[in-house]
This record gives C-alpha cells, structure tokens and sequence, in this order.
C-alpha cells in the first residue's frame, strides 16, 4: 500500500465513535506535554486485541496508552526515558484502593494541620532560580506536605506490600499541584513569568494555599482509582527505547500504540523543568542535560557534535540530509540521529510483537528551515524493512495539548502540518 491519506478509513470512523464517550479522570492526574487522547488508544486497543492480551509503548510518557489498557482488561509494558514520567505513569496505573486512599488523606492532613516540622534550608531541592519560581511560603509549605508523607509513612502505617505505591500517590500529587503553585503561569507550556502574571501579582488577585490546594487535589485523585476492574498488570521500564534490551518481550506483544517524540525542538524535559528539579529526578544542571541529550529528537547539540553528518540506510532520508546539510548542518544531523534512532526502536517494535499484531503510531510532518520533514512516511519505509507492511493512513486532528507543544517550538522549526495516524501490521 502506499503512504496516501485514507479518508474513507473505518479505523478512522472507529476513533471517531471513541472520541464520543467519556474519558477516564485518571488521565487528567498529572500534566504532560504531548500527551495522546485516550480514545487513540482505547480504540485500537478494543479492536485489535483480546482481554487479558499485552499492549506495549516505547515513549509511554505519562501513561496514556497505560491506563487504557489496563482500563480495557488488557496488560500493559512500556518504557520511558524520563523518570518523572515514568513515576506519573506508574501512579496512575496502580491499582489503589479508594477506601485505603480516602482514610490516609484524613491523616495526612491531620499531621499538617497539627504537627509542627522542622524545615531547614537543606530540606529544600536545589532548583536555579529556586525564589524565582516559587514564594518563600511555598517552599515552606511544600517541604512541610512532603515531610508529613514521610512521618505518615513512616511512623503511622504497619507495614505493607503496597506502601511504597501509596506513598507516590501523595508524592505524584505534591509535583502534580507545583506548577499551580509556583509563580510560573498555567497556561504557558514552558514554566515562564509572563506579564499577565506580573500584572495580577500587582493587582493583588493572586491567592496561592499550597496546603488546601493539596487537600484538593488529592481528595479529587482518590476517587480517580475505580476504574481498574480485571486482573491485569502495567509495568513501565526506565530505558531508552532505542537501546532497551527486548528479548524478554520477543513475540509476546499483541499491539503497539504509541506517539514517538516529534523531530526536533520539543523538549519535553523542559516543559515539566520545576517538576524535574523538585521532586529531585534531577539535582543539578549536568543531570538535566545528560537526560535530555538522550531524549529522542533533542536538539541540544554543541557545534563538535555535527562537524560531521552521516546517512541512513534509506536513500529518500539520506536526500533530505544532504539537502538539510547546505542550509544548516546542525539540522541535518538532527534529523540524521533522529531516524538511525528511531530505526532501532522500529526494529525493536518488530521483535516484540506477534505476527499479525498491528502498531499505530501517532505522528506529524514537521517543517524545518523551511523544508518539509515526512516523518510519518520515512517511518513507514524504516518499518517496510523490518517486517511491517502499512495497513492503513489517515488524518486526525490536533488536540490542543499538543499544539500547544507545537507552536512552541524554537525559531528554526516550523509547526506542524498534520497528525497522521498509522497502522502496520507485522507479517
Ligand atoms: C509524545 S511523548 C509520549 C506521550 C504519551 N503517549 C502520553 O500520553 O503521555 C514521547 C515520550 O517519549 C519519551 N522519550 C524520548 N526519547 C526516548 C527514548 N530514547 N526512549 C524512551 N522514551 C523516550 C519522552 O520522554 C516522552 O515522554
């Protein structure tokens, strides 16, 4: 089949009825840039598999694809490169009690209304700009939440199997609520001080309670967990999918759904820079950057690393490297690592799933310096050559959770065009 737009496509009609019903409130625990709507997910997932069959992601992010497999009586695996989506997407994906969560809340907030803990500067998370970011009162009272978890933990609970998966509950809530209390404003991707912000600073309308905001906001997620009723598992491994070992997962995958990082300039990292430095994922500038370097599709590249510029194995890419290499040699080498890598995570895709089982990737075209980048089609020709044959192509819109990732993008990369929705089908 050739890479054309299906517009008649029953899959499509499929997602279209998917889109109609009520989403699951899990899906709103944590923010995330890039994140999928669910009916993606949960449509293929009705379709192509059976209950009690294994779904895998390699960029799981936050858990999209996670919590609708394990909400559709499916088994979930995935792997992440980020930890603080790997924690989000674990916590959302637990199967916690909400009797147990109701009654740990109670107490919790009791030992913060009534205990008095001692904060010293050393307590707080290193974090550039730390007062920048967030008022003194703030740190004081995240740091008195988070030690009141820790004394909950440590000293009122008996011991249990599951403690730890209850105590991220409380600790994915603390960086859940952080941008909402922080000076950065909401409703930027990037954590940034806007002037809308500075204006209501000095009218005085901004009213931060970090303490009732975290009551709010873990009283809402308690009730967040009745939805996992089958025996069915997710697990979400730390690595980086393009070097993951996979031999344990060798035929055993029923169904890939997932949507890989964009090419270049979405730095997802920096979109949740606050949550990272906070919650203590990374503790200091060459942390940060040594994780974002190994993110797919990052652009942090320093001029040593694209004096020189390799190809693909695939003659249409290699066009566009060499044509991106007398505009601008950081860009062809950007898309050059971008599609090796990629092709080691198709090839990964490929061992682990079934012959006969589908994959559909969610992904767009981007434009960059002005040139046109059909990374869902070069995918498509990675996949050709790893077993896979295109079953079918269409067009879906782009949610505004990720247009908003895409208008923010830096100066040399354009927006993007389309979102295609993909389907191969392993032979
Ligand atoms: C578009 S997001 C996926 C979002 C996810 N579907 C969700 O709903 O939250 C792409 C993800 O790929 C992750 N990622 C980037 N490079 C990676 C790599 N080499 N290995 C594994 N994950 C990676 C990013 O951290 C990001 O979470």
């Amino acid at each position: 089949m050739e890479f054309l737009v299906n517009e008649k496509s029953e899959l499509l009609k499929k997602l279209d009825e998917e889109k109609a019903l009520k989403r699951a409130e899990m899906h709103s625990f944590h923010r995330y840039y890039g994140k999928l709507i669910p009916a993606i997910p949960s449509a293929f997932i009705k379709k192509f598999t059976k209950k009690g069959g294994l779904v895998f992601d390699p960029f799981s992010g936050s858990g999209t694809t996670a919590v609708e497999a394990l909400r559709n009586g499916r088994n979930f695996v995935g792997f992440e490169i980020n930890p603080l989506a790997k924690n989000i997407a674990e916590v959302k994906t637990r199967k916690l009690d909400v009797n147990l969560l109701r009654q740990f809340n109670d107490k919790i907030l009791d030992l913060i209304y009534t205990k008095e803990y001692k904060i010293t500067e050393k307590d707080i998370p290193f974090l550039i700009n730390r007062d920048h970011w967030f008022k003194d009162f703030v740190q004081t009272d995240l740091i008195k939440i988070k030690k009141a978890v820790d004394d909950f933990f440590e000293n009122y609970l008996e011991n249990s199997e599951k403690k730890d998966e209850y105590k991220k509950f409380y600790l994915m809530t603390i960086s859940a609520i952080l941008r909402n209390v922080s000076n950065a404003d909401t409703r930027h991707v990037f954590p940034g001080i806007s002037k809308r912000m500075r204006k209501l600073e000095a009218e005085g309308k901004i009213h931060i309670d970090v303490i009732a905001s975290f009551a709010r906001a873990i009283k809402k997620r308690a009730e967040y967990y009745d939805i996992y009723k089958d025996d069915v598992n997710a697990e979400i491994i730390l690595a980086d999918s393009s070097q993951a070992d996979v031999e344990a997962l060798r035929g055993k995958v029923d169904l890939i759904v997932t949507n890989p990082p964009y090419i270049s300039s979405v730095r997802y990292i920096e979109t949740l820079k606050i949550e990272m430095y906070w919650m203590e994922y990374v503790k200091n500038n060459v942390e940060y950057f040594t994780l974002a370097d190994k993110m797919l599709g990052n652009d942090h590249l320093a001029k040593k690393d694209y004096e020189t510029v390799g190809l693909t194995k695939y003659d249409e890419i290699n066009v566009l490297i060499e044509d991106m290499k007398l505009i601008d040699m950081k860009n062809a080498k950007i898309i050059e690592v971008f599609f090796n890598n990629i092709e080691k995570v198709i090839e990964k895709m490929s061992i682990v799933l079934k012959s006969g089982g589908k994959a559909v990737i969610k992904i767009s075209d981007s434009k960059i310096r002005k040139t046109k980048v059909e990374t869902g089609r070069f995918m498509t020709l990675i996949a050709e050559h790893y077993g896979f044959k295109l079953k079918d192509v269409f067009l879906d819109e782009i949610n505004n959770n990720s247009r908003s990732l895409t208008t923010a993008r830096n100066t040399y990369s354009d927006i993007i065009t389309h979102d295609y929705i993909i389907i191969w089908e392993k032979m």
